[in-house]
């Protein structure tokens, strides 16, 4: 019987579709083992599907990432148990056969521009991701990416990327350099996204948050940036920078010129790294925060994220 429960943690998570993982940091013929949502998780291929499962072995809690795939099982290290995609045990050597009913928790995922996605929580029936889908085919899914560990919780950090007005000051030194404060932004609000226009006559945005943890930054026609912020636990995230280009994309110069953006949106991620790990931790009060007009995008986010928030036990 195939089984696909919920992903649930602990209060803070608000229920969505996740990115949590970029394909290729995915090894072909081994499981890989990573903690999202404070929880520790074994991701691994059958031959037709990435699997998300809980990293823990339905009879003595031995870690399964530490085991062995065959056969489109895994294999625990420990007594040698195997289980198929769907969580059940195919085979436990001691019996020489399966116990169908001891089952791995498995968890609701799929693969979509070039990231592995999870459910968390319950299924919001907010799902739409059709702006990054738009970025990624409108450069038809060529781009290159990095990703960065921060010590901090994922709401502060997708709060940064909303923020404008530390531009001047965090930024000084690069992209804040002549940075002019917008008189009139205007900023719109759907079920699944928080739409940022530098001004208000202008008519494509200048930023997007897409919930639960993607945000796109419209540099121009020619380049855009796709930022995922994906929560290792309460005090962790993972922050992935993906840059498209539509030009210096000649072969013999494009890895060149990828490496010099990379390098150059690395330095501003750092300057911000500092700042926003300072704030507050994911238990900060946000009545305690005194937000100003500028900060409309956060006051926006803030409410969407905590109107879905629901209690995990
Ligand atoms: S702990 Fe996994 S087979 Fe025993
Ligand atoms: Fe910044």
């Amino acid at each position: 019987m195939s089984e696909s429960v919920t992903l649930s943690g602990f209060d803070g998570f608000p229920s969505g579709w996740y990115a949590i993982l970029h394909i290729s940091e995915l090894p072909k013929s081994k499981p890989f083992a990573c903690i999202r949502f404070g929880i520790p998780l074994v991701i691994w291929k059958d031959s037709s599907e990435v699997v998300v499962m809980e990293d823990r072995c339905p009879h003595r809690s031995a870690k399964l990432s530490l085991g062995k795939i065959c056969d489109n099982k895994i294999r625990c290290p420990f007594h040698g148990f195997e289980f198929s995609k769907d969580g059940s045990c195919t085979h436990a050597p001691e019996f020489n056969k399966a116990i169908p009913k001891l089952m791995v928790k498995k968890y609701p995922s799929r693969v979509t521009l070039d990231m592995i996605w999870v459910m968390f929580g319950n299924p919001s029936g907010v799902d739409d991701i059709s702006p990054l889908e738009n970025v990624f085919n409108s450069f038809n899914g060529n781009y290159s990416f990095f990703s960065k560990k921060w010590d901090s919780y994922i709401t502060r950090c997708i709060e940064n990327q909303l923020d404008y007005t530390h531009l001047a000051e965090v930024h000084k030194t690069t992209i804040g350099r002549n940075f002019v404060m917008p008189q009139n932004p205007r900023f719109e609000q759907t079920d699944s996204s928080i739409i940022t226009y530098q001004r208000d006559g202008d008519s494509s945005p200048s930023t997007i948050y897409v919930y639960p943890n993607s945000w796109i930054l419209n540099i121009s026609d020619k380049m855009k940036i796709i930022a995922y912020f994906v929560p290792v636990s309460q005090n962790q995230s993972i922050i992935y920078i993906f840059t498209f280009r539509g030009f210096l994309t000649a072969k013999p110069i494009k890895p060149i010129i990828d490496f010099v953006m990379n390098i150059s949106n690395k330095i501003i991620l750092k300057q911000d790294q500092k700042v926003v790990e300072s704030q507050a931790s994911w238990n900060y009060k946000l009545e305690d925060e005194v937000l100003m007009k500028h900060d409309k995008a956060i006051k926006l986010f803030r409410n969407m994220w905590k109107s879905r928030q629901q209690k995990h036990s």
